[in-house]
C-alpha cells in the first residue's frame, strides 16, 4: 500500500489516476460557486487542495495519515504559508460550502451515518458532499475470489468488506444514500445502471438539505 511521498509519485505517474482526477476536480470545480470554501476530506498529499485553491477557493485539508500529512506540507508549503489551504483536525468545526473526498476516501468507513451526521454540521444548506468511492460492481476486479464470493453479500446487503484491500469496504450506491439521508439527497451518480460495472470509481454527488 502506498504512503506519503511514494503515493504522491504514483497518483502523479498513473494516467488511469490522472483520468479520475481530472474528472473529478472539473465535477467540483463546476459545482463550487466562485470563491466558495471546500473541506477536502481524507486530502491525502493535497493534490486536489491545491487545484481548489489555485481557483480561489479557501481550502480545509483532514487528513489523518501522518505520512500522508507530511507530504500534504511540503507539496502545498506556499498555499499553506498564505493560509489558502488550512490543514484541520477533528473534530471538524468550521463551516463550508462543499466537503470533496476523492480516491475512496468513504471505503474506508464500514458505514456512513455518523459520518453523515459530522459533515451536515459543517456544510451548508444548499452545499454538497462530492465522493468518488470504488464501485461494488466493478467486473475487473472479477477475477479476484473475494469479488466472487461477496455477490451474495452485494445483493442482500449492499455492501462488503474486501479483504484483498486491507480495511477498505465496498457500496453499493443506495446504502451511502441511505446513510446520508435525512441531511443530503443524491443529486448525481456518474456512472449510473451498467456503467458501475466498468469503471472503478464511480462519483456520488449529495446536496445538503
Ligand atoms: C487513496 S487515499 C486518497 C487521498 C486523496 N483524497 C487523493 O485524492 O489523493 C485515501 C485517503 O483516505 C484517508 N483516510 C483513511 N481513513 C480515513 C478517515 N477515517 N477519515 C478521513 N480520511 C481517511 C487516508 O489517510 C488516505 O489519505
Amino acid at each position: 500500500m502506498h504512503t506519503g511521498e511514494s503515493y504522491h509519485r504514483f497518483m502523479l505517474a498513473s494516467r488511469r489516476a490522472r483520468n479520475v482526477r481530472r474528472r473529478f476536480q472539473n465535477m467540483a470545480l463546476d459545482l463550487l460557486p466562485a470563491g466558495a470554501a471546500v473541506l477536502d476530506f481524507g486530502a491525502g498529499t493535497g493534490i486536489d487542495a491545491r487545484a481548489y485553491a489555485a481557483r480561489g477557493h479557501p481550502t480545509l485539508v483532514y487528513e489523518p495519515s501522518q505520512p500522508m500529512r507530511e507530504c500534504l506540507a511540503r507539496h502545498c508549503r506556499e498555499e499553506i504559508a498564505r493560509k489558502a489551504i488550512v490543514p484541520v483536525g477533528l473534530p471538524l468545526t468550521r463551516k463550508v460550502q462543499a466537503v470533496t473526498a476523492n480516491f475512496a476516501v468513504l471505503n474506508h468507513f464500514a458505514e456512513h451515518a455518523s459520518l453523515f451526521e459530522t459533515l451536515a454540521r459543517v456544510v451548508d444548506r444548499g452545499g454538497f458532499v462530492l465522493a468518488s468511492m470504488l464501485s461494488p460492481y466493478y467486473l475487473g476486479d472479477a477475477r479476484h475470489e473475494w469479488w466472487r464470493a461477496n455477490v451474495m453479500n452485494l445483493v442482500r446487503d449492499g455492501h462488503y468488506p474486501s479483504p484483498g484491500e486491507s480495511g477498505i469496504h465496498r457500496f453499493a450506491p443506495r446504502v451511502v444514500v441511505q446513510a446520508a439521508a435525512p441531511h443530503f439527497r443524491l443529486e448525481r451518480l456518474v456512472p449510473r445502471g451498467p456503467g458501475l460495472a466498468f469503471r472503478l470509481y464511480m462519483f456520488v454527488l449529495l446536496r445538503r438539505t
